[in-house]
């Protein structure tokens, strides 16, 4: 009998994901956060797995598992996800689904911070964190063929994630609305516009598992047109 085997695009191909939160700590027991709860970047490595494609999973510390069947790097703050990434390269592609928080806490403390008898608040001081995606799309050497972001917006969604394709030199932008109105934020769908040097393209609202299989196609067909090395 002909079996039919399973479609395997990206064999051969080596892709990162970056997925989930980062957590910046405070000290031993706090941290400043994104709210993600993992699910699309854990989606798409799971569609790209399907595809046959090796998957370097760098993950902050996510609410859902990871997908089975990928190389999965735990991360915690946004320098050791950049480090992360930079040891798995080089890759044929890398998406950035990460929400890494913007800034670390400069002073945070080894030793739990007790609240003061007096009822003062501790005073945090921030700097900003390495921009992975602008750091990996900027690179001279190692660049992987394709270069996928998100943008989570809740307002002019199209004209902000346009203008991060370009600031963060990506070759294309995965943007949502996550309004609160719109229940994308922690939910299981997500409606997606995909931004590319062509333009905005609006795909429908549907599961996250189905955005991420499309992308995973999307990034077969890309890959096609570029040489194996
Ligand atoms: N990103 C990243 N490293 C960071 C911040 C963001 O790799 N330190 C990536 C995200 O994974 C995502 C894209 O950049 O793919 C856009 O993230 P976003 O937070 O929307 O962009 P920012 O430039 O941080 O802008 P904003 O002020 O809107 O948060
Ligand atoms: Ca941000």
């Amino acid at each position: 009998a002909v079996v039919a085997l399973p479609s395997q695009r990206l064999a051969g191909r080596h892709v990162i994901v970056t997925s989930g939160p980062t957590h910046e700590p405070i000290d031993p027991v706090r941290y400043i956060a994104n709210r993600s709860s993992g699910a699309q970047g854990t989606a798409i490595a799971a569609a790209l797995r399907d595809l046959g494609a090796k998957v370097s999973f760098v993950t902050g510390p996510a609410e859902v598992p990871p997908p089975a069947g990928v190389d999965v790097i735990r991360v915690q703050t946004a320098v050791e996800m950049r480090h992360a990434v930079e040891t798995a390269l080089p890759a044929d592609a890398a998406v950035m689904a990460a929400a890494v928080a913007d800034w670390h806490v400069t002073n945070a403390q080894d030793h739990k911070i007790k609240k003061d008898a007096g009822g003062m608040a501790p005073s945090l001081q921030f700097a900003e964190n390495p921009d992975i995606l602008a750091w990996i799309g900027h690179l001279a050497q190692k660049r992987p063929a394709l270069v996928v972001g998100f943008a989570a917006e809740t307002d002019d969604v199209i004209a902000h994630a346009t203008a991060k394709r370009l600031r963060k030199a990506a070759d294309w932008i995965v943007a949502n609305d996550v309004s609160p109105a719109t229940g994308i934020m922690g939910g299981t769908e997500n409606a997606v516009t995909l931004i590319t040097e062509d333009g905005a393209e609006s795909w429908p609202r549907m599961r996250k598992e189905q955005v991420a299989a499309q992308l995973a196609e999307r990034i077969a067909d890309a890959l096609d047109h570029l040489p194996e090395d």
